[in-house]
């Protein structure tokens, strides 16, 4: 009787045991799937970094966040759409656009079509 009781107790320690290690397996896989979702979300940030532009010398004219008309005659540009904005900032690269274009022709001289895109995508709608 007392042998068999321990052979019982000794079997429930047994699968205790096994459980146990079943979890921590568990647990081991859950880790390495989740440290492979950030190692793959850190891999696309790589591929793709934001290009930021440095937007303070418009502020002057535009407001922090082109919340302003410029010289009061602008559109205010934040509430114009990411579209209308890349086009007018190309449109002053090749000389075209309002009355006071000039002023905007001097501004968007050194940008790229890639950062007029980042500041069209960050302002507009
Ligand atoms: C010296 C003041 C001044 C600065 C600095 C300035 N702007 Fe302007 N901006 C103007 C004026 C004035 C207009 C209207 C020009 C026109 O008649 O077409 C304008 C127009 C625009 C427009 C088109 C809005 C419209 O009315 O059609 C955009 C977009 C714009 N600016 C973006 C920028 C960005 C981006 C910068 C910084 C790289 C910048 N501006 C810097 C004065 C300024």
């Amino acid at each position: 009787m007392i042998k068999q009781s321990l052979i019982v107790i000794a079997t429930l320690a047994f699968l205790n045991i096994s459980a146990l290690a079943a979890d921590t397996n568990d647990t081991k896989v859950e880790t390495n799937s989740t440290k492979q979702a950030e190692d793959n979300s850190t891999k696309k940030a790589d591929a793709k970094p934001a290009i930021e532009v440095n937007t303070a010398a418009c502020a002057g004219c535009h407001g922090k966040d082109f919340e302003k008309k410029a010289l009061n005659v602008s559109k205010i540009v934040k509430d114009m759409t990411k579209a209308d904005i890349i086009a007018s900032l190309k449109g002053y690269k090749e000389g075209k656009g309002g009355a006071m274009k000039a002023v905007m022709m001097g501004q968007v001289k050194a940008l790229t079509d890639e950062q007029m895109t980042a500041i069209a995508e960050k302002f507009g709608k």
